[in-house]
């Protein structure tokens, strides 16, 4: 799975996994992501210019814990797949970041990348998708755009296990409104 991975990371920036995580380990992350007051509302922009925008960007979102059992595996696997990559690609990913969002019926989060081109410190964003039972009309899918003419590139419903992986600096994306409680675990593979 890490040579196809980095295959299409190199040839066309993206790739979207269906069920790649142990079943277990997939079995006990919903849990962590229900909102028993760890959850904040996301914000956008960096430091004094940080604002809770509601309207651009709808989510409520908690930081992994190391201390946790089941944040710690999560983390675990994911920074194998950090090493995987950096061996096939050489890109020196140095650490991984990554909160759990939810989404609450009605929210959304605008287009917008993740990371500035030249700010060199979020280069590849994961989004592993924790929804049960998600219905085609509950909305929710997350939609990737080319770069230069921001076509459509994809729309990927945000399923349970589905997980997306793309260059961070490179696709303009947005979430679609949502009309179900819409949970998630949101990660960026950054350079020191
Ligand atoms: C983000 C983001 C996409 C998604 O949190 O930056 O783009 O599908 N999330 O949740
Ligand atoms: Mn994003």
């Amino acid at each position: 799975m890490l040579n196809e991975i980095a295959e299409q990371l190199k040839n066309t920036g993206y790739i979207v996994l269906r069920l790649p995580l142990p079943q277990a380990l997939m079995q006990a992350l919903p849990e962590r992501c229900h909102d028993d007051g760890r959850f904040l509302p996301a914000r956008v922009g960096r430091g004094e210019n940080k604002q809770q925008i509601t309207a651009l960007r709808g989510d409520v979102i908690s930081w992994l814990d190391e201390e946790n059992v089941i944040d710690r595996a999560y983390l675990a696997w994911m920074d194998e797949l950090r090493a995987g990559l950096n061996e096939r690609l050489f890109l020196g990913l140095f650490d991984y970041e990554c909160h759990y969002a939810i989404y609450q019926p009605g929210t959304a989060y605008a287009v917008h990348l993740d990371a500035l081109k030249g700010k060199k410190n979020r280069i590849i964003s994961t989004v592993l998708y924790l929804n049960q039972d998600w219905q085609s009309d509950d909305g929710g899918e997350l939609l990737l755009y080319e770069p230069d003419n921001k076509d459509l590139l994809t729309t990927v419903v945000p399923e349970f296990g589905t997980m997306i992986i793309f260059l961070s600096e490179v696709f303009p994306h947005e979430v679609n409104l949502s009309r179900s409680t819409r949970r998630s675990i949101t990660g960026w593979f950054r350079v020191n």
